[in-house]
């Protein structure tokens, strides 16, 4: 059975590496790795293949940065060279990132089976990049493996046949599972002249948030406003730094810094007081670690960690912000717990299912 699985950003291979394990640990699948070139910064890709010991690519389509239309085009076009070269039983993608996407229409219009790990999550905000992708990725995927039984109940409302959905839980859990005990060695909070328990951690990076200056403006000021109260970290993705050098927004109260790697980023979550964010992932990793957390959205495709989890949605409204933290440094602290299939076996349970399903 040949596989090919692709991935191109940083969740992705924070979502691949124990799928990837699994399946090459088997003797009867043939694998082949394609990374789009979607992030190539040394921080956001060769240090996760290192740090989460994913093998070497054996393709590199180099596709970079663009508009949505020039880096899915540059990735539909790379990846239909490599079908040819490579005709597969399955092509696997993770996610829902522009190469999520753009991999999974190539493979289908070349009628190979397609399997989209990570199905079934709407945000219902058609304004997102991720939501167009993930609806158009999940419509035409022959094996659609869920993270929560709401996100298999979304694709059955949408129509698609219960045969094809595999609640597996979630993948990125996985990883840190996984690399947990390592993480909890680091004190990467040193690095920043912080202390356990004693700070918050940032990440924004969503264009509705980031690239619209008069909010990344009050944002900043809002996280000053924190600062003052508790010390922030905040570890900017590469648009937001570009976005904050064009907005003059670099120089503040605040710590602004650069990403991190994996293991450093875990261990900053674990040790943070709380953290703010607008990523997907990190919303799931701070419930599974049992960490507050404020999610600068106003919706999330991620409910359980609301709802089950120590994730409050607090809108995008700077103000409210601030006052949330507030709450949080007054001693107001959302507990919460584990969804069910958050245990680091999603990628065996892919695994078997996938090869089941291919074989037959
Ligand atoms: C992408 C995903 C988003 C995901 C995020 C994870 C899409 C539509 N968006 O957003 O879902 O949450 O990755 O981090 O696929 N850049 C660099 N170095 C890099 C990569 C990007 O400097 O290695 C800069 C470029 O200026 C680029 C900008 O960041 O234009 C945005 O990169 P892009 O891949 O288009 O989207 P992300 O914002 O990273
Ligand atoms: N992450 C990281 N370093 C950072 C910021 C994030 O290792 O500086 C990790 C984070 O812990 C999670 C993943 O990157 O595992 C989430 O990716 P991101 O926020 O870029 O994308 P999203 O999940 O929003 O799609």
């Amino acid at each position: 059975m040949k596989f090919i699985t692709v991935v191109g950003a940083r969740p992705n291979f924070v979502k691949i590496a124990s799928f990837l394990q699994e399946l090459e640990a088997r003797s009867d699948t043939q694998s082949v790795l394609v990374h789009t070139g979607q992030h190539y910064d040394p921080t956001l890709s060769d240090l996760f293949f290192e740090q989460l010991s994913i093998r070497k690519p054996d393709v590199n389509l180099g596709v970079g940065s663009g508009s949505h239309a020039e880096q899915t085009a540059r990735v539909m076009t790379g990846f239909d060279t490599v079908l040819r070269q490579h005709p597969a039983d399955c092509v696997v993608v993770v996610g829902d990132v522009n190469s999520t996407m753009a991999c999974a229409i190539t493979a289908k219009k070349m009628r190979m089976k397609v399997a989209h790990i990570e199905s079934g999550l709407r945000s219902g905000d058609m304004s997102m990049p991720e939501e167009i992708n993930r609806l158009a990725t999940d419509v035409i995927s022959d094996y659609l493996f869920t993270t929560t039984a709401k996100a298999s109940e979304n694709l059955l409302r949408e129509g698609i046949a219960p045969g094809r959905i595999f609640l597996v839980g979630n993948i990125m859990i996985d990883s840190l599972v996984r690399n947990k005990a390592r993480a909890e060695q680091l004190r990467s909070f040193n690095q920043y002249g912080l202390k356990p328990g004693k700070y918050a951690l940032v990440t924004l990076h969503r264009p509705s948030n980031v690239d619209d200056p008069v909010l990344l403006k009050n944002i900043s000021r809002s996280l000053e406003k924190i600062h003052a109260e508790c010390p922030v970290l905040f570890l900017a993705h590469p648009r937001t730094q570009i976005q904050l050098r064009q907005a003059g927004l670099t120089s503040s109260s605040y710590q602004l810094a650069n990403p991190v790697g994996y293991l450093e980023m875990i261990n900053l979550q674990m040790n943070a007081k709380f953290v703010i964010t607008d990523s997907g992932g990190v919303q799931e990793e701070t419930t599974v670690l049992g960490i507050p957390c404020l999610t600068f959205r106003d919706n999330t495709e991620r409910p359980e960690t609301t709802r089950l989890g120590t994730n409050i949605l607090v809108g995008t409204n700077p103000a409210r912000l601030v006052e949330e933290c507030a709450k949080i440094i007054a001693g107001h602290i959302k507990t919460g717990q584990v969804p069910e299939l958050w245990d680091g076996q999603t990628g065996r349970r892919i695994v078997q299912i996938l090869c089941e399903k291919i074989k037959n």
